[in-house]
C-alpha cells in the first residue's frame, strides 16, 4: 500500500536517505530495523511530510502520496512520532476528545478506552502526570482515533519498564490480529520481529537487507553484521 522508491531526504544541507526504497504491504506488519542514526526516523518523518522529499517518489496504493502532514493524515495515515507529541496542559480525555472530533470511524472513545483501560482511569490527568507508558498509551489511542488504515510507530517501547513493553506488544498484537497495516521502526530486535511479517534494515539512509521477520530470526550472522545483535 505504500511504496518507497528511490527516495533522497535530510535536513537542510544535510543528505541523510539516500535512494530509500521499500514497500508496506496491506494487511501485514513492516519492521525497519537498523543502528542508531541509520536513518530510520528521518524515513517515517519524510513519509509523514515532515521532512520534504528531495529525490524519488512516495506512493500510496500507486498514487502521489498528499505532501502536507495534514493532508497525510487525512489520507489514513496515523503517526506515533519517537517524543509521542502528548499535549502536557490537556487532560487524557482533552487529548483524545481533540482527534476524536476531526475523524470518524469505527474507533471511537469507548473503543480505545476498551482497548487500554488504564488510560480510563486517568481521564481527567494532565498529560504530564502520566507515567511514559501511559503516554505511550496515549500516543497510541490518539492515533487510532485517526482510523487509520495504516499505523507507523517510531521506537513504541524507547524507555518503557519491560512489563509495559509486554502491555504494548499484545496490544498491537491485537490490531494486527484485527487486519491494521503497520510500520513499526524499533531497536527492540526481538519485540519487533515478533510482531512483523515483513523486515527491512536501514543502513546509512538506504535498504541493505530486506527479507521476512522469520528470516532475520533465524539468521545470527545477518542480526550481526547489520545491527550488532
Ligand atoms: N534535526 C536534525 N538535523 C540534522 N541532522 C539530523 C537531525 N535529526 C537527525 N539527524 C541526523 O540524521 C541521521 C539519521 O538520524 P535518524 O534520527 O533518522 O536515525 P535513527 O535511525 O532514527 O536512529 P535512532 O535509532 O537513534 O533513533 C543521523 O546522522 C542524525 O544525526
Ligand atoms: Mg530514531
Amino acid at each position: 500500500m505504500l511504496e518507497l522508491a528511490n527516495v533522497n531526504s535530510g535536513y537542510g544541507e544535510t543528505q541523510v536517505l539516500h535512494g530509500m526504497s521499500f514497500t508496506a504491504r496491506q494487511g501485514r506488519v513492516l519492521a525497519i530495523l537498523g543502528r542508531n542514526g541509520a536513518g530510520k526516523s528521518t524515513t517515517l518523518k519524510t513519509v509523514m511530510g515532515l521532512l520534504p522529499t528531495q529525490k524519488g517518489s512516495i506512493l500510496l496504493d500507486g498514487m502521489s502520496m498528499a505532501t502536507t502532514p495534514h493532508a497525510i493524515a487525512n489520507s489514513g495515515i496515523a503517526y506515533v512520532p519517537e517524543t509521542r507529541d502528548i499535549f502536557p496542559s490537556l487532560s487524557v480525555r482533552e487529548n483524545l476528545e481533540l482527534t476524536a472530533r476531526r475523524f470518524s470511524g469505527d474507533w471511537t472513545l469507548d473503543r480505545v478506552l476498551a482497548l487500554f483501560p488504564r488510560l480510563g482511569e486517568r481521564l481527567d490527568n494532565g498529560g504530564t502526570q502520566l507515567s511514559g507508558g501511559e503516554q505511550q498509551m496515549l500516543a497510541i489511542a490518539r492515533a487510532l482515533l485517526m482510523n487509520p488504515r495504516l499505523l507507523i510507530l517510531d521506537e513504541p517501547t524507547e524507555g518503557l519498564a519491560p512489563i509495559i513493553v509486554q502491555l504494548i506488544h499484545d496490544k498491537l498484537q491485537e490490531l494486527k490480529d484485527a487486519g491494521l497495516s503497520m510500520i513499526l521502526v524499533e531497536q527492540n530486535f526481538g519485540f519487533a520481529t515478533s510482531l512483523a511479517d515483513d523486515v527491512v534494515v536501514v543502513g546509512k539512509g538506504q535498504i541493505v537487507w530486506e527479507g521476512s521477520a522469520n528470516e532475520i530470526r533465524a539468521d545470527d550472522a545477518i542480526q550481526h553484521r547489520w545491527l550488532g545483535v
